[in-house]
């Protein structure tokens, strides 16, 4: 069976993933036509917007974009149009984790994953390779599967791939251009193999051939949730760390330098903070939790769990130390939050530390000023909205007061707390900051992002995760 040459592929969700992806693959094969689409139409016509503002930030990405929109990169809402013309289909639409119905709260919700392949059935007339690009649970291929085998018109074959996708937010166009792996999970029969070379040939235009990495479908499904878990357990076991950094006087830089100096454990992803955020690593990690309770493996889900619980408790620490040090209250006390996004070069905020620490302040009556370069002020509100339910928002909205600027938002508040390791708060000028303070100024970084000791020279009081405040 000799493999399909992909012409015209299709991508279901324009979103963080599929997006900046399905651009990279459009600017890298300029003889491939490539279409992004999605229900959402004001993200689409954004994707479309003249003057490039487009509805994800990364950096590098208005570049890809400009270089191939309208030659073979198209968006469009025309979701079915789309599934007719393409040979090949990326799913990338989102899978958060489920929040009612069995298996709630851990559980990935595969109701728009479903949705996208019951499409494709519907109305796709010729064969097509379905590729799986969103993270899911192991064997939701063999589902996708039995749908479009359930649904197909006669004459029409469905091959399915697992792609996973590892870039990571903010150095996607790095991540994609130049990735550590390509992996692609197959049916090991000849329709699979074939189908799994033309993919393979897609990504070939620039990624070198023995760093396309072919394996079964199962495994393909489950080294994505593996990649994740063993990250997010590296960030939870340098922040376990850090608690007793914190109590001891060891400093967790010095502890993390010289740990990450072993090669065999390797200096990456040992940067303690006020705990990871972002869309994958804890939905990942409870999905493996499911996955394992399900198999009956309960010491397993337990072993997992405790990365997310270890997460929590190094969030809800952070914000205990600031009530602590600013001798137990926070009530009517102004607190700067800088950054909401929940890493640095992205306006991404979902999971992001900086919302728990916000409903922490909440409930302890301060005041919130905040600035984020990025993050949209509806997102900020529907965050904060959905983080205390029990708050109207209304309420919060006087409590919580977004600012246009570090330096605005600074003014007159007791403590600072550093929440995303943008790198404009590396470059704060902190004389100014001190001087619009109340006394004794507080400087809480979460993100070791700021010199303590020129801090402590101009008079602030620096708190840092993973050192000691004696
Ligand atoms: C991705 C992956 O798909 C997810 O599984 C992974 O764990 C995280 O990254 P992401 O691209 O970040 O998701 O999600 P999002 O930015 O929400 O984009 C998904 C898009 O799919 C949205 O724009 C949504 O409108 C669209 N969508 C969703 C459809 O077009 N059709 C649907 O039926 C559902
Ligand atoms: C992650 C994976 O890295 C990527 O491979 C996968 O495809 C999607 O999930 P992402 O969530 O976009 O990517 O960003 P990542 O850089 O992994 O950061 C996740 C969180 O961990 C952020 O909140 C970040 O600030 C935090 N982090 C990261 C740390 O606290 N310490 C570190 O050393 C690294």
């Amino acid at each position: 069976m000799s493999p399909v040459k992909v012409q015209k592929i299709v991508c279901i969700g324009a979103g963080y993933v599929g997006g900046p992806t399905c651009a990279v693959i459009a600017q890298k094969c300029p003889e491939i036509i490539v279409t992004i689409v999605d229900l959402n139409e004001a993200r689409i016509n954004a994707w479309n917007d003249e003057q490039y503002r487009l509805p994800i930030y990364e950096p590098g990405l208005v570049e890809v974009v400009r270089s191939c929109r309208g030659k073979n990169l198209f968006f469009s809402t025309d979701v079915d149009k789309g599934i007719q013309e393409a040979d090949l289909i990326f799913v990338s639409v989102n899978t958060p984790t489920k929040k009612s119905g069995v298996g709630a709260g851990f559980a990935a919700d595969l109701n728009y994953v479903e949705l996208a392949t019951r499409r494709i059935a519907a109305v796709a007339t010729s064969n097509k390779i379905v590729v799986e690009k969103s993270t899911v649970p192991c064997r939701t291929a063999e589902s996708m599967r039995t749908i479009l085998e359930a649904n197909a018109k006669p004459n029409c074959r469905f091959d399915i791939l697992s792609n996973p996708e590892f870039l990571a937010e903010g150095t996607a166009i790095k991540d994609l251009h130049n990735p550590d792996r390509v992996l692609i999970g197959s049916l090991q029969t000849p329709e699979g193999l074939a189908a799994c070379q033309s993919l393979s040939d897609v990504y070939a235009h620039w990624v070198s051939r023995d760093q396309i990495l072919t394996v079964g479908l199962w495994s393909s499904e489950l080294s994505k949730l593996a990649a994740n878990a063993m990250l997010a357990q590296r960030i939870s076991s340098i922040n376990a760390l850090s608690a007793i950094c914190e109590a001891t006087g060891a400093n967790i830089d010095e502890v993390a330098n010289a740990v990450g100096y072993d090669s065999r454990i390797g200096p990456k992803f040992l940067k303690a903070s006020v705990g990871f955020g972002g869309s994958c690593f804890q939905k990942d990690i409870l999905n493996l939790v499911y996955l394992s309770e399900s198999l009956h493996l309960p010491e397993v889900a337990a072993y997992w769990r405790q990365v997310v619980e270890m997460n929590e408790h190094q969030k809800s620490r952070f914000a205990k130390r600031v009530v602590d040090s600013l001798f137990n209250t926070i009530t009517n006390k102004r607190i700067t939050v800088l950054g909401f996004a929940f890493k640095a070069d992205t306006g991404d905020t979902r999971e992001s530390a900086a919302i728990s620490l916000i409903r922490d302040f909440l409930k302890e009556k301060a005041n919130v000023n905040l600035y984020d370069p990025q993050v949209e002020e509806y997102q900020i509100w529907q965050d904060l909205a959905e983080a205390s339910p029990n708050l109207s928002l209304e309420t919060i909205k006087k409590q919580v007061n977004i600012c246009s600027s570090s330096l605005e938002a600074c003014k007159d508040a007791e403590a600072i707390v550093i929440a995303t390791e943008w790198k404009e708060f590396k470059e704060i000028d902190w004389e100014t900051v001190y001087q619009g303070m109340n006394k004794p100024a507080f400087v809480f970084d979460g993100r070791l992002l700021v010199d303590e000791d020129k801090l402590t020279k101009i008079g602030f009081k620096v708190i840092t995760i993973g050192r000691g405040s004696l």
